[in-house]
């Protein structure tokens, strides 16, 4: 056997949003941990960490936090840093860094790359075309019956994917993608794809580019409002672990985890970080929608305080490119967004809320897009600042009562401009 890495003393966060709070909060929890730092983290990660106000944009600044603070260990959690290559930067400069390289992080940041990796991999996925004119959309649409699915090649911050009812609605969404350049450059190329029905699953794997372990499956909630019904957003809520079909997930390990692992090592990835694979359950079986080269928002605020074990361990040994196993405590996990009124197109910023004095270690509150309060002068007083603002979690025996425990200190907080979906676990709960 070989031997162990020496664990991380100080370790930096990149990130501010709910899925980097929770990262910190684990992170805290480490028996070798001594420090704690976000970049550039947000008021209500610096209750966790000691934040730094600094555009990571600015690599040489992001390398002079880690030199100052003896930073040994750095987790990045979005998926933009990666696509920009700080990893890089930041392997090539000798730092201990969780995250795929630039080149791998394309499985996420260009969903025509990943299609035709999840091809050559031989993952189950739906048929597609690639097209960039509206009159090639329309042809490849022939191919299929609707509703159609059209998803912008570049990073859209959860915008680029256009489910289309009809060849009208499709002719729509590819002249705003094509024609009115919605999105940018993002859109300037996109993926036709087959419907799946079925019910969606985050599989999130650790792999260091040749080999993986499975993180607890997590189910997330993506449309606004309750019962599925409303628009697409970042993730709603989210319960895990999920139950589900031994046989069901042995074909998932072996026809979408395995062959995805096996063809990162066969391209020779650089990749020691997360490997998340959105998968939809179809009547045929799996099929891969998605990868993600990062941790899931809001999968991760459930994932995360479920191991028993040691995050810093887990992550030392990562960035080294080693994988240990990973246990589970016999436990639940819930999480409630709490977004901003207007949420996905015009969240609401600055308005009041009032956010309870007290937490404990199974209901708890992170900080997703919230600030101090411009006026009130209460550790308590807070005011909205993002989309998603708040994640309220909770943990408990069962998923029940993990449930129970968020949502009991979502409905402690206070405020008008908030809001939240009343169904998160109902689906699991219900079988
Ligand atoms: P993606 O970013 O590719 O995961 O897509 C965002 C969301 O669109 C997914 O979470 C699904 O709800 C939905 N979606 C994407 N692709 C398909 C598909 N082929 N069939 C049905 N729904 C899809
Ligand atoms: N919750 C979905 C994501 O992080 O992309």
């Amino acid at each position: 056997m070989s031997a162990s890495v020496d664990v991380a003393k100080h370790v930096l966060v990149i990130g501010q949003g709910g899925r980097e709070h929770a990262l910190v909060r684990a992170l805290r929890q480490s028996a070798t941990v001594q420090a704690v730092h976000a970049l550039p983290g947000s008021d209500g990660i610096a209750l966790d960490a000691k934040c730094h106000n600094i555009d990571w944009k600015n690599f040489d600044a992001v390398l002079g936090v880690i030199r100052e603070s003896s930073i040994d260990l750095v987790v990045i959690g979005p998926e933009i840093p990666l696509e920009a290559g700080l990893s890089d930067f930041l392997r090539a400069n000798n730092v201990q860094v969780v995250a795929p390289s630039r080149e791998a992080a394309r499985l996420e940041s260009s969903k025509i790359f990943s299609k035709e990796f999840m091809v050559e991999a031989g993952v189950p996925t739906a048929r597609h075309f690639v097209v960039s004119t509206v009159a090639e959309t329309l042809k490849a649409a022939k191919n299929f019956a609707p509703p159609f699915v059209l998803k912008a090649d570049g990073l859209a911050a959860g915008k680029g994917v256009f489910i289309c009812k009809s060849e009208a609605d499709l002719e729509k969404a590819a002249r705003d993608l094509f024609e009115s350049k919605i999105l940018g450059s993002a859109g300037s190329s996109a993926l036709l794809e087959e419907f799946s029905p079925g019910y969606e699953i985050s599989y999130l794997v650790l792999t260091n580019g040749s080999d993986s372990r499975p993180l607890i499956l997590a189910q997330d909630h993506k449309r606004l409002l309750d019962n599925d019904e409303g628009p697409n957003t970042g993730g709603m809520g989210v319960v895990a672990p999920i139950e589900i079909d031994a046989a069901l997930r042995a074909r998932i390990d072996s026809d979408v985890v395995e062959r995805s692992v096996r063809h990162l090592q066969k391209r020779g990835f650089m990749f020691r970080g997360v490997l998340f694979i959105g998968l939809m359950i179809t009547p045929e079986g799996p099929s891969v929608l998605e990868y993600n080269t990062r941790f899931g928002d809001p999968e991760t605020q459930v994932i995360l305080p479920l191991l028993d074990g040691d995050w810093a361990v887990v992550f030392s040994e990562l960035a080294a490119g080693r994988l240990i196993d990973l246990k589970w405590k016999p436990l639940s996990a819930a999480c409630v967004v709490l977004a901003a009124k207007g949420y996905p197109d015009t969240p609401v910023k600055g308005a009041a809320m009032t956010l309870p004095g007290e937490a404990s270690a199974s209901r708890y509150l992170l900080h997703a897009g919230s600030a101090r309060s411009a006026t009130g002068h209460r550790s308590t007083d807070w005011q909205t600042n993002g989309g998603r603002v708040l994640n309220a979690v909770g943990i408990g025996a069962s998923l029940r009562e993990a449930i129970d425990a968020a949502y009991e200190i979502a409905n402690e907080v206070k405020s008008d401009a908030l809001v939240l979906r009343s169904d998160i676990g109902r689906r699991q709960l219900e079988g």
